[in-house]
């Protein structure tokens, strides 16, 4: 097989680079280890910043997002017994959409078959070869029979887990971690909304956040060790916890329901660069990671993309490199910018085991700051929605 650009991993990331791609005249493939429908209905992001819709919608798949999307002007902080609107329209302008990040794969996986695309699932035995060569390629096995794509460039969007990075030469190579010594527990409900807007809690108990997925099904986090299991957790003993962290005397109330699916997320802040080496180039969870606090991940993972397909458009087009080669530069502005505002809404939020009297008390002062300087609430909201 031969084609352009062979883009590995079938994510946000992956699905929107061949989408564009196709939009410009330029031929992909994209493999995925997984099967569609394992990837349709994988439950993971829900906040779209306006510029990841603004490019969703030019891109032609932006209809249903807009049909059955929520738009949200604001979202609240909860702490000390109390609830503070940050209100993101007033104070920047823009906004940001609830749409499941699985709705966006059927979305983009719509786009891809309607278009002809060629979207290889459930492969396995990825490698790449000659990535630092003009004629890279990837070897891969499909339905039990092995096979080669020949290819101009490789893009690994292949997720934190993915052969991608690994493949990356080690020299020169650096990498920023950190990691936090808690995770999240994530339910889905079949439950009313709770509440109009995103509640964010801080509490002596642990963090929680309050979400939304449709009229029906609500998403709900708390704060939680990592290394807990689901089955730990009885409904009851979830329900105790929410409230516990989420009410006070104000009577407001979460709305119980069929909880229908648990799971645990961990934590960590992770940069890897270069995000190129020859003719290979890493887009999305492949390169960084984000707590998920400031819901930036997905939106990340979209504008490297973007980056990507003018990079290659103008390579294409005009036969220049000069845009690929700023590829890597170009978008750490943004994935730095992303990983300072989570790694800050992360401490701002949650309970930290070594934390002394005195960080509780700055970070309860840092909260009342926030809910009442204009300045500090704007510079929340900015980061929030992605006006940077
Ligand atoms: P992925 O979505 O991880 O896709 C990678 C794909 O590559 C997968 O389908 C995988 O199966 C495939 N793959 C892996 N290895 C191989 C291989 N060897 N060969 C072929 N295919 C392979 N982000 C936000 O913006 N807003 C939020 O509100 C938000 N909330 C989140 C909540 C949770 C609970 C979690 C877990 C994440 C959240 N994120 C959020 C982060 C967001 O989900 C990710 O950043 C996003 O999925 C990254 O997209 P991607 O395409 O880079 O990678
Ligand atoms: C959701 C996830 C987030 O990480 C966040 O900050 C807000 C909402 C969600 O899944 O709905």
């Amino acid at each position: 097989m031969r084609t352009q650009v062979a883009i590995i991993g079938a994510g946000p990331a992956g699905l929107l680079l061949s989408h564009l791609l196709h939009l410009n005249g330029i031929e992909s493939i994209v493999l995925e280890s997984r099967s569609q429908a394992d990837i349709e209905a994988t439950i993971r992001a829900g906040v779209l910043e306006q510029g990841t819709m603004d490019i969703l919608n030019n891109a032609g798949v932006g209809a249903r997002m807009q049909a059955e999307g929520a738009l949200h002007h604001g979202i609240e902080l909860a702490f000390g017994g109390r609830r503070h609107r940050i209100d993101l329209t007033e104070l920047t302008g823009k906004s940001i959409t609830v749409y499941p990040q699985h709705e966006v794969i059927k979305d983009l996986v719509a786009a891809r078959l309607a278009a002809q695309g060629e979207l290889l699932f459930e492969v396995s035995a990825v490698e790449l070869h000659g990535v630092d060569t003009t004629t890279p390629s990837v070897s891969f096995t499909h339905r039990g029979e092995a096979a080669r794509i020949e290819a101009d460039f490789v893009i690994g969007c292949d997720g934190y887990h993915g052969v991608t990075r690994p493949a990356m030469p080690g020299q020169g190579r650096q990498d920023y971690q950190r990691t936090y010594g808690f995770g999240w527990f994530g339910i889905l409900v079949e439950s009313a909304p709770s509440s109009d807007e995103l509640i964010y809690a801080r509490h002596e108990r642990g963090f929680a956040l309050v979400s939304t997925r449709t009229p029906t099904v609500q998403r709900l986090y708390f704060q939680c060790d990592p290394a807990d299991h689901v089955d730990n957790w009885s409904d009851d003993r979830i329900w105790a916890e929410l409230h516990a962290r989420l009410e006070n005397n104000d009577g407001w109330r979460v709305n119980e329901g069929r909880i229908f699916q648990k799971n645990i997320i961990g934590m960590r802040s992770f940069v890897s660069t270069p995000m190129q080496s020859g003719r290979l180039f890493l887009a999305g969870d492949a390169a960084h990671i984000v707590p998920p606090t400031g819901a930036k991940g997905m939106n990340l993972a979209v504008s490297d993309v973007q980056l990507l397909a003018q990079g290659l458009e103008q390579f294409y087009r005009q036969g220049s490199e000069e845009r690929l080669q700023g590829y890597t530069a170009a978008a750490l502005k943004r994935i730095w910018r992303a990983e300072y505002f989570s790694w800050w809404m992360t401490s701002l939020l949650h309970t930290f085991a070594d934390a002394t009297p005195f960080k509780r008390e700055v970070q309860r002062a840092e909260l009342e700051c926030v809910v009442s300087s204009r300045a500090m609430a704007t510079a929340l909201a900015e980061n929030y929605v992605g006006a940077f």
